[in-house]
């Protein structure tokens, strides 16, 4: 049986993965998800897989090498997939040093720890032993309005903290394919959306205010471009990735759903209006109104859209989920996981949102 070593297995993409990898593999497959449960990381996430004999759940700091290195000397792992991080590019303008720690630090103790178990004597490594570290499109920096693509030869240009400190990551990554010819892979993907998403992001944090009748903030003119990709079909390619890529060799993952963030949120307008029946008092807070345009992002990139090209005639990956379908099965899921939503938005999230959005 594969062991799997997941690490920030609680957050948002890393539970939608363990929950994709059970429904696929059922029984046949371990997972092991180490994770701090930093404010993003939430147990609740797994309420319904926790209790499976194939699943572990390790509370660590991927940046403890002795926690790190015990899960490797205790169990023969075969596969890391490797989504721990700092992921809020706001958060990364206003404290940096916690992504460079996280992202960059925490991605060498990854590295450096699957190395020691898994190289042999003559420098080689164990067979069927595979390193997927989960990347982000924003390392490639920012695209014009009116063209471009990321291709996986674009250089890198990172503009934000955040993607700096990813782009550390995965230079990290390579230097160890090239240096020790180390088994990995890197995905690069685009802007995901779903279930468990917490709302600081875009996406959930417009459902949410517009159930509630707040303000929907929108950065700058509205107009800035991401390419919107359902989380499960982010899953999928990551585990296609690890089992059918070629080693040491990059994926692009998104698929040409490129959005103004303006659009997202009269999408979502919209669709709360036709799902939402008549009875339901929240209907009559969900109003175009509530849209209100605030100081932009600091160094905000214009546009970000993948060319996913390499991963389709290669692997044969390609998006399932059409956006209209993704964006209602995320609305049906917030409808009916109120309970997560507010346990998420009490406490310091109150305290997070007065903060960013102040002046705003
Ligand atoms: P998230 O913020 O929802 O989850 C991050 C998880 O990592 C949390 O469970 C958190 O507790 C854990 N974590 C943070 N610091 C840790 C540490 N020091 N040690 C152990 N665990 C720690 O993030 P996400 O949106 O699920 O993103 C997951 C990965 O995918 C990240 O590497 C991110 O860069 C990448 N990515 C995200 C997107 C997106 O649209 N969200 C797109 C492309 C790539
Ligand atoms: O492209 C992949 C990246 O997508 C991931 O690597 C990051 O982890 C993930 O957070 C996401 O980064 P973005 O900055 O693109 O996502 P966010 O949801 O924060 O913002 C999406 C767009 O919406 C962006 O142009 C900023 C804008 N925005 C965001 C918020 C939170 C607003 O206009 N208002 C808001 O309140």
């Amino acid at each position: 049986m594969r062991t799997y070593l997941v690490t920030g297995g609680a957050g948002f993409i890393g539970s939608n993965y363990i929950h994709y990898m059970f429904r696929k593999y059922g029984g046949d497959i371990r997972i092991i998800n180490v994770d701090a449960l930093t404010y993003a990381g939430n147990l609740e996430n797994l309420k319904d897989i926790e209790s499976r004999e194939n699943y572990t759940f390790v509370r660590a700091d991927i940046c403890d090498k002795e926690a790190i290195a015990a899960i490797f000397a205790e169990n023969d792992i075969d596969r890391v997939v490797h989504f721990a991080a700092e992921s809020h590019v706001d958060r990364s303008i206003r404290d940096p040093e916690v992504f460079v720690r996280t992202n960059v630090l925490g991605t060498a103790v990854m590295l450096n720890c699957a190395k020691a178990a898994w190289e042999l004597p003559d420098g080689g490594f164990k067979p069927d032993k595979k390193f997927l570290h989960v990347s982000t499109d924003e390392v490639y920096g920012s695209l014009e309005e009116d063209g471009g693509y990321f291709y996986e030869t674009t250089p890198y240009a990172p503009r934000s903290p955040y993607s700096a400190s990813k782009a550390g990551s995965d230079m990290l990554v390579k230097a160890y394919m090239d240096t020790y010819r180390f088994p990995a892979n890197i995905t690069n993907c685009s802007n995901n959306y779903g279930p468990y998403q917490f709302p600081e992001k875009l996406i959930p944090l417009i459902i949410n205010n517009a159930l509630h009748g707040k303000k929907l903030p929108v950065y700058g003119d509205g107009r800035n471009v991401r390419d919107w990709l359902y989380v499960e079909d982010h899953a999928k390619a990551i585990d296609m990735v690890q089992e059918k890529g070629r080693l040491f060799e990059t994926y692009n993952v998104g698929g040409h759903n490129e959005k103004q963030n303006i659009e997202i949120v009269r999408t979502i307008l919209n669709t709360l209006r036709e799902m939402l029946p008549d009875s339901d008092p929240r209907k009559a807070l969900v109003s175009d109104d509530l849209i209100t345009y605030v100081e932009d992002r600091k160094g905000h990139d214009r546009r970000y859209a993948i060319a996913p090209d390499k991963i389709k005639a290669e692997i044969g990956w390609e998006p399932e989920t059409m956006f209209e379908d993704g964006i209602r099965r995320t609305i049906q899921w917030f409808f009916e996981n109120e309970d997560w939503m507010r346990n998420v938005t009490s406490g310091d999230y109150q305290k997070y949102y007065e903060d960013m959005y102040r002046n705003r």
